[in-house]
């Protein structure tokens, strides 16, 4: 059978976690392609709140496996504290949670290293979650990196060692001494054990025999397409690809295989750490979109920076991916606004353009914006999209003509119930 993708179209954060974990039930495996411990997927359901970091969001529905494949970065130690959680939630990981051998490892020096970076950078900082993700993907195409499949190697510790003396080498070309090592060192070692203890596999093997076998396949993005690393807003970006194409190269499954994708939103634009955010409201505005969202991140709590949605960059996140439907987070975030914007163009270098640029810095681009009307409703108990407030409607109405692609789910809320269907070809 084949492999849908979901994936997020902004800066992430969009409600990923949310999202594949409704739609896991319908399908047999659940597999990230990408990213690492960067990535905070929040899950609501029971009156409890999970953040996943390197884990599939399937991982709470019994009878799914949930696999990180071979594009994902992890930290052993982060990893532990996760399954271990997991396991106190009565979720069985020995049956569920399968490993792919080809994961790259995120060493303790790795940390340093992306913290060292940052701290050199000055006020020209990525604003980086400082999980190593920068240099542990370094090490991955720069032919260094260690791999989960290692660890069942007998000379694991040589490796190790090789690797940590060639950090060292570049640390020493830092001015940085802020770190403990040998503590960090203990503790990841110890969590390597616990890793040897999981269920390691030869991922690309299992996916296309599973996909042999009609079973069906949910590839889950983390981060979003405008931090991708050729196609976000470069140099303040992640380190992976964190588009559709990346959902191959991360799981090992061919192009041809893919069918639907699904590609999320936010109905307006947040964006944490640096780089240009055209659409961003340095004011009252988005003050209150970041109350009202409680836009906070899930893994740094750092405030989110907030603005209205921004459709030249949708549209070109949209084509990037292939999208063929699209999910809009957090409507009952606008709830109360008597007018929305949205960006539907922008004034660059004296010309009117409705494409996103080569650059997007400040003060190159303008956003040019179309008003809406607004909903004053509490719209966290709707059930049904038909009795959506009409302005709800005229919004979603709006962005579909504008983007060309369907809006099949809206969200309303954070919890798992708070989800609704569109038919595909509803009309306001
Ligand atoms: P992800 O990284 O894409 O999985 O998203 P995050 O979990 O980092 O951020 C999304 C945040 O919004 C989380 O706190 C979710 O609980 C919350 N959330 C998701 N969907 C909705 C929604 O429709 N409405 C509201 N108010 N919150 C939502
Ligand atoms: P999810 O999967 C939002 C951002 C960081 C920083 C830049 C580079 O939860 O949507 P990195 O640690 O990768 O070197 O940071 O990317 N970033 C995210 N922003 N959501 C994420 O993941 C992110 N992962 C990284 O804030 O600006
Ligand atoms: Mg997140």
């Amino acid at each position: 059978m084949a492999v849908d993708v979901l994936l997020g179209l902004q800066w992430g954060d969009e409600g990923k976690g949310k999202i594949v974990d409704v739609l896991t039930r319908e399908y047999d495996i659940i597999a990230r392609f990408q990213g690492g411990p960067n990535a905070g997927h929040t899950l609501e359901f029971e009156n409890i709140k999970h953040v996943l970091h390197t884990i599939p969001s399937g991982i709470f529905h019994q009878g799914i496996k949930n696999l990180v494949g071979n594009g994902v970065v992890i930290d052993p130690i982060i990893f532990k504290k996760e399954v271990e959680a997991l396991k106190g939630y009565g979720v069985n990981v020995n049956e569920s949670l399968l490993i792919s051998r080809k994961a790259h490892l995120i060493l303790p020096s790795h940390r340093i290293l992306d913290a060292a970076s940052e701290a050199s950078k000055g006020k020209n900082k990525i604003g980086s979650t400082l999980k190593g993700i920068g240099p542990t993907y370094m090490d991955k195409t720069g032919r260094n990196g260690l791999r989960v499949g290692d660890i069942e190697l007998d000379d694991f510790e040589q490796r190790y060692n090789a690797l940590l003396d060639k950090h060292r080498q570049i640390l020493s070309h830092y001015e940085y001494s802020d770190y403990n090592l040998d503590s960090m060192e203990a503790e990841w070692m110890e969590a390597v054990d616990y890793l040897r203890s999981l269920n390691l596999i030869d991922s690309e093997h299992y996916i296309n025999e599973a996909m042999k076998s009609g079973k069906s396949i949910l590839a889950e993005g983390a981060q979003g397409s405008l931090l991708d690393i050729d196609f976000g807003s470069y140099p303040f970006v992640t380190s992976s690809t964190t588009m559709c194409a990346g959902s191959c190269t991360g799981l090992g499954i061919a192009p041809n295989r893919i069918q639907e994708v699904f590609g999320i939103f936010k109905a307006y634009c947040t964006r944490v750490g640096s780089g240009p955010f055209p659409t961003e409201l340095d004011n009252e505005v988005g003050e209150l979109l970041r109350k009202n969202g409680h836009e906070f991140g899930a893994t740094t709590g750092r405030p989110r920076r907030c603005g209205w949605l921004d459709l030249p960059a949708l549209k070109y996140a949209i084509d990037i991916n292939g999208v063929t439907q699209l999910i809009m987070m957090k409507s009952d975030v606008l709830s109360g606004f008597e007018t929305l914007q949205v960006c539907v163009g922008y004034e660059y270098k004296g010309t009117k353009i409705d494409h996103l640029p080569y650059s997007i810095d400040e003060g190159l681009v303008k956003p040019i914006y179309k008003e809406l009307a607004g909903w004053s409703e509490d719209i966290t108990q709707l059930e049904h999209y038909d009795e959506a407030p009409q302005s709800l409607k005229d919004y979603v109405e709006f962005l579909q003509q504008e983007l060309g692609v369907p809006i099949t789910i809206l969200s309303v809320g954070p919890n798992r119930n708070q989800t609704i269907r569109i038919e595909k070809h509803a009309t306001a």
